[in-house]
């Protein structure tokens, strides 16, 4: 990719200015007009049903308290005598055997990966330095006892072997187990109606498994937890529960496991993020005058995310404008780049600053230019950068020589965050420049 300046840093390239149009709060500010606050495009989406409260009932919450414990799922135990040893095992291969549906979409999922090279590179040495750290990281990357190397002894605070702990597994990250399997007993949503529970023993049913509650244990930190500026540093349910969406009953299951779906498409993927954001471009109208100043407004709605688009500090979406001529040179200086996302210091101690979009909220960018000279284009781009945080983290901790055991893993983690990038949006307005008489 051409490296374009980019935002602060000195050169042709200066910052887009990025206003957020819909200040329903603050209203009258500067050049922005009101918009968008109430009218989320969710009612034509989705069957609006009656309208529950949009958190858990008290029996989910019970369950899922109970389902969701601290930072490690208790060990299963003995398996129950009467099961095969298909049955037994909670290998996701083996879930899969019976549900073949389940398994083909997890294993294309992030889910499938919380085991990664990013993760498995840090805590592989940290386990040794730092094994509380470890475990906190796996109680969302690899939550069930068998997927870890060590346990803390209750009488004395010891670190030891954990005699259940199953490698492989380990390598499996968010699998099916630790979402379906407390005790060898499987949990799982309202049957349908052509189901027939003739293995292991049937199945425990949890409406909680349809509520956005579900994926809090991981997506959300509880309140206390690490904030920065007044905001958690992970608030996915809490962004969610303040929207329309929460409001009208659409759950995160209903966006990204449609149809029960094991697809969990994010940041990651191109269509799903296509489908977060609507992107339009007004203004630039011809004719124009050489000497005029060109003003074209690109407006990026969040139509489609159940909370802010994106939700995570570590994504980033840049929002790029040129004027090119016609054999595709940029105009100099003519480059400008507004960024949308939320970014910190890279050691996470401070917010730097937060441009993400609140659902059905949207930003203006405002890309003016004079016009040296007839024959040019306005080239716009959006390109996502779904790993811009890791990328700059894992090339800080090569760096510094902190991975030992882990090297390896990290230097393939920071060569899988330099491929995640991708362009969701690309359009070039024809210019009729005319001379001046
Ligand atoms: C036990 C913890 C846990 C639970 C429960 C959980 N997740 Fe996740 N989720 C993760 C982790 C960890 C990742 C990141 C994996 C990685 O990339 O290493 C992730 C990633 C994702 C992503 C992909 C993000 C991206 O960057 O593209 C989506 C979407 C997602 N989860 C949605 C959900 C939904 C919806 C639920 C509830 C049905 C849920 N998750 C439940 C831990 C969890
Ligand atoms: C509360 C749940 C939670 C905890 C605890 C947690 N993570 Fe994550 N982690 C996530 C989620 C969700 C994502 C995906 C969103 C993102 O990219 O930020 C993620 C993404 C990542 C990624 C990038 C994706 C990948 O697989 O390369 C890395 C690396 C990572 N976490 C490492 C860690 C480490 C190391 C710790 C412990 C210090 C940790 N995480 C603790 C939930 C968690
Ligand atoms: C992150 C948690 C999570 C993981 C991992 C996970 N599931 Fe699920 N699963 C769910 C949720 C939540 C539902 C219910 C979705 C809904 O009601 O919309 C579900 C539903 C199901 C169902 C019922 C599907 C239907 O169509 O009625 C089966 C069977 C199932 N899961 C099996 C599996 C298997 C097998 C795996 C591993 C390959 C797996 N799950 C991994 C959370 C998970
Ligand atoms: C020998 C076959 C077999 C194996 C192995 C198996 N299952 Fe099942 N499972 C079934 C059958 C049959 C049902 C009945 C419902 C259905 O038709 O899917 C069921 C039901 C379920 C349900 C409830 C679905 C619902 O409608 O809510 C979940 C969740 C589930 N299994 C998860 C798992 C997980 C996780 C594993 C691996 C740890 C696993 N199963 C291994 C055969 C199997
Ligand atoms: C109305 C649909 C919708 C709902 C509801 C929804 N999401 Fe999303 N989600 C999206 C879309 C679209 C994206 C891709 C754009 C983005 O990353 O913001 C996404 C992205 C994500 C990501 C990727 C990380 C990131 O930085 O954006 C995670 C994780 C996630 N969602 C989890 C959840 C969880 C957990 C819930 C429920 C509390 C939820 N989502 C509710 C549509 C939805």
């Amino acid at each position: 990719m051409t490296p374009f300046p980019t935002m602060g840093k000195g050169g042709q390239g200066k910052a887009v200015v990025l206003k957020n149009v819909s200040q329903c709060k603050r209203p009258g500010i500067g050049l922005i007009r009101r918009w968008a606050c109430a009218s989320l495009l969710v009612a034509g989406m989705f069957p609006v049903a009656a309208l529950p409260a949009p958190g858990p009932t008290p029996q989910e919450a019970d369950f899922l308290a109970r389902h969701w414990p601290g930072d490690t799922i208790p060990p299963q135990g003995p398996p129950p005598k009467d099961y095969t040893s298909l049955e037994s095992s909670l290998s996701a291969a083996d879930c899969g055997v019976c549900h073949p549906r389940q398994y083909e979409d997890w294993k294309t999922t992030l889910h499938s990966r919380a085991m990664g090279p990013g993760v498995a590179g840090q805590t592989v040495d940290m386990r040794e330095e730092d094994p509380a750290t470890a475990r906190m990281c796996w109680r969302c990357h690899a939550p069930l006892t068998e997927q870890q190397p060590l346990l803390q002894r209750p009488a004395d605070g010891r670190w030891v072997e954990n005699p259940a702990f199953d490698a492989g597994l380990q390598h499996q990250g968010l699998t099916c187990a630790a979402c379906h399997v407390r005790a060898h007993r499987r949990f799982g949503p309202p049957a349908r109606a052509d189901s027939e529970p003739s293995a292991h023993a049937g199945f425990n049913v949890q409406t909680a498994f349809g509520k956005s509650a579900f994926c809090a244990h991981c997506h959300q930190f509880p309140p206390g937890d690490y904030a920065l500026n007044g905001k958690l540093m992970e608030n996915t349910y809490n962004e969610w529960l303040a929207s329309d969406y929460a409001r009208q009953g659409v759950q995160c299951q209903d966006c990204h496991m449609p149809d029960r779906r094991h697809l969990w498409r994010g940041i990651h993927d191109p269509a799903m993020v296509k489908k977060a954001v609507t992107i339009t471009v007004s203004g630039a109208q011809n004719p124009l005058k050489v000497g005029d100043t060109l003003a074209a407004t690109i407006r990026v709605l969040n139509s489609g995310t159940g909370h802010y688009f994106p939700t995570y500090v570590t994504p980033k979406v840049f929002v790029r404008a040129q004027l090119t001529d016609a054999s595709g040179e940029t105009v100099a200086g003519s480059l400008r780049e507004a960024i949308i996302g939320r970014e910190t210091t890279p050691d996470l101690s401070r917010e730097i600053y937060d441009t993400r979009i609140a659902p059905g909220d949207s930003v203006d960018i405002v890309y003016a230019h004079p016009l040296p000279r007839p024959g040019l284009q306005l080239q716009i781009e959006v390109r996502v950068e779904p790993d811009h945080f890791y990328e700059r983290f894992y090339r800080g901790l090569l760096e510094s020589g902190t991975p030992k055991k882990g090297r390896a893993a990290i230097e393939q983690a920071l060569v899988n965050a330099q491929q995640s990038s991708f362009v969701i949006f690309e359009q070039t307005l024809l210019l009729d420049i005319r001379s001046m008489p």
